[in-house]
């Protein structure tokens, strides 16, 4: 399916991912910044009651009105209907001071990307194919200058899809946080048991390498409910971020609160629908283990 045709546009998750994203990135400043799983970067933005809850509502809100998510879509004609993937943020936070590297199986997405990246002037190199496989090439070396992406996020599934060489997205995350580098896992889930299976393997990750961890979580479990929500059939999702700085986990936890505020009064379709906001810290488990 074209990234053009299945995205979540707009949806409540996609402005809780995208300025996780950019608080991230302008303190981490990477030295390379890869995704995995990149999509397009600019796309028609649908109106409809998605993305009135979602990016429309974080748009007008008083909050969000100085971030440099906003300030990012604003400048990149979000008024006229546009809205950014991953990609162009990164490429609007990080400017020419990182090297871009962009993975997809959908061609139109990377084509997307070429064009987009052309205005800026910048270092990019796009990738047309599995990137399981790629980043688990032996030969593929990471370091902590390099910040990675990981962002199957469909159905909460594609975390655990095998691949023909019988590997996981899961098994790139490990792979990423074992070496050190900053990485920024995109997960969803479409129930609880799902979600729980992904915590579990962050965890296992996280006793096997003893790296920094922590995730940050939303989930809309009232619009679920209502059975409304056609676009995503998710419950919920979050990002499990490692190796960064305690200034990123700081910011990353800012950012969660922010949004558990703004949609305290939330409606969606008639309804009250109001986030949970959840959080698991790794870390103070790695400083007790350190002695730190
Ligand atoms: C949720 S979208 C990414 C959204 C994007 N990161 C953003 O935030 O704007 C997931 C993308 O993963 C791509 N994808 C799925 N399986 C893949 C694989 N094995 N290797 C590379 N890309 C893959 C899909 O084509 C899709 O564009």
């Amino acid at each position: 399916m074209s990234v053009f045709s299945g995205h979540n546009a707009g949806h409540v998750s996609n402005p809780f991912k995208h300025s996780s994203l950019c608080n991230v990135l302008k303190i981490e400043k990477p030295a390379r910044y890869y995704e995995t799983n990149s999509a397009g970067a600019i796309y028609d933005l649908p109106h409809n009651e998605d993305t009135e809850y979602g990016v429309f509502n974080v748009m007008k809100s008083e909050e969000f009105a100085n971030s440099d998510y906003a300030q990012i879509l604003r400048k990149n004609g979000f008024d006229s209907g546009k809205l950014l993937g991953s990609p162009s943020f990164a490429m609007n936070i990080l400017k020419e001071n990182a090297e871009y590297h962009f993975c997809d199986i959908d061609k139109d997405a990377l084509d997307n990307i070429n064009n987009y990246s052309l205005t800026g002037n910048l270092n990019v190199k796009t990738y047309l194919g599995d990137s399981i496989e790629a980043f688990l090439d032996d030969k593929f070396i990471l370091s902590k200058d390099d910040f990675v992406h990981i962002d199957p996020m469909g159905i909460g599934d594609q975390i655990f899809e095998i691949n023909s060489k019988g590997h996981t997205f899961f098994d790139v995350f490990e792979k990423v946080v074992a070496s050190g580098a900053k990485t920024f896992l995109w997960y969803g889930y479409k129930n609880a048991e799902i979600k729980e299976k992904i915590y579990d393997n962050i965890k296992k990750v996280f006793d096997k390498h003893k790296k920094p961890i922590k995730s940050f979580d939303i989930c809309w479990s009232v619009m679920a409910k209502e059975k409304s929500n056609k676009m995503l059939n998710l419950l919920g999702c979050g990002v499990a971020c490692a190796n960064v700085s305690d200034e990123s986990f700081l910011a990353l936890g800012k950012n969660l609160e922010l949004f558990n505020k703004l949609y305290e009064n939330a409606i969606y379709n008639g309804h009250p629908a109001p986030l949970s906001i959840e959080r698991v810290s790794l870390i103070q488990q790695l400083r007790s283990f350190y002695g730190i």
